[in-house]
């Protein structure tokens, strides 16, 4: 809680694309009051009095400030972790693994320090190894560290069944598994309109293709945008992680958690289907797979375990 206004408070690590962008959008909803740290002098300042700025015309009373000081963070409700380095063309995200996991290790220690009871929510790609890291690096419990990725995965497999249907995407649920990367595992049995599982309206071949689209969708923005990633869409992602913590919604969304067994999966971290509330990952909800979606998990299991050994924890 931020003693001097009452309202909730929200740090966000890392002033660039993501992190900028997740700021505003939790100013706009009014969700609580943010800090936005960045090692860069005055971005984070900067950007801050921008959103602030804004908020007169959004209707939103909550404080935005920037700042260079983990000081100013203190005490924060959660912290949505963004600093470190964008992938460029013909890079995968797990091409990161080394730039940002000394960001992140520095990051979640620092901003753990100063806010001993936030929930942490990482961004930063390879961001099932990342999380990891944040998780090893702040000794929190396992609940209250997770990662944001099956949600937008699944936000972009929801675009683009809206438009091959024709439907309005607000009515598609899709669910997916595994890292956020290559191996991601969408799962057309759970994704539906309105209940209707799209393997009833769409022909194989085509919900094999726009699979394939989800899988490479980051890929796809980084190829077009030439410098820099996606942003906009990760952080209504991460602002959706934010809100169902915050507001206690125990929403059902697909998040990088912490398995223990669950899912065959022991130790690691990855996207399963989660319960999120106040007191962070609430359960990690478990689906029948068939003997496939289990191969395809597992390999998306090894993928990232085999990025986590590369890391010095
Ligand atoms: N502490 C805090 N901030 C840092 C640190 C650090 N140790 N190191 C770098 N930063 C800041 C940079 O100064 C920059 O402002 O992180 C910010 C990154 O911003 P961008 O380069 O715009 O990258 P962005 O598009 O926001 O992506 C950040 O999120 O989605 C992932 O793959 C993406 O790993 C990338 C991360």
């Amino acid at each position: 809680m931020n003693t001097t206004s009452g309202r909730k408070k929200i740090t966000v690590v890392g002033a660039g694309n993501v992190g900028a962008s997740t700021a505003q959008l939790i100013a706009k909803e009014g969700l609580a009051d943010v800090v936005l740290y960045d090692i860069a002098e005055g971005i984070p300042q900067g950007k801050a009095l921008d959103i602030a700025e804004a908020c007169p015309l959004w209707g939103s009373a909550v404080s935005v400030k920037g700042t260079n000081s983990y000081s100013d963070t203190k005490d924060s409700d959660i912290v949505v972790i963004t600093a470190g380095f964008p992938r460029k063309p013909d890079m995968s995200r797990d091409d990161l693994l080394h730039a940002n996991a000394g960001v992140v290790k520095a990051a979640s220690g620092a901003a753990a320090t100063a806010s001993p009871n936030a929930v942490i929510i990482v961004v930063t790609n390879p961001m099932d190894a990342m999380a990891q890291l944040a998780w090893k690096t702040t000794g929190f419990s396992c609940r209250r560290v997770m990662g944001m990725g099956g949600i937008l995965d699944a936000a972009r497999f929801r675009a683009f069944l809206s438009w091959e249907l024709n439907v309005s995407p607000e009515d598609i649920e899709a669910m997916l598994l595994g890292g956020h990367g290559d191996q991601m595992v969408p799962l057309p049995r759970f994704t539906t309109v309105k209940g209707i599982p799209i393997t009833e309206l769409l022909k194989k071949a085509r919900i094999d293709a726009l699979v394939q689209r989800t899988r490479s969708g980051g890929a796809e923005i980084v190829g077009l945008l030439k410098s820099g990633s996606a942003y906009y869409a990760p952080a209504a992602a991460t602002c959706q992680m934010v809100k169902s913590i915050l507001l206690d919604e125990k929403r059902l969304l697909p998040c990088a958690a912490y398995l223990n067994g669950e899912y065959g999966a022991k130790g690691l971290y990855v996207g399963v289907p989660v319960i999120l509330g106040k007191e962070g990952v609430e359960k990690v909800v478990e689906l029948k797979l068939t003997k496939e979606e289990k191969a395809m998990f597992k390999e998306s299991c090894t993928a990232v375990k085999r990025l986590v050994r590369k890391l010095d924890i």
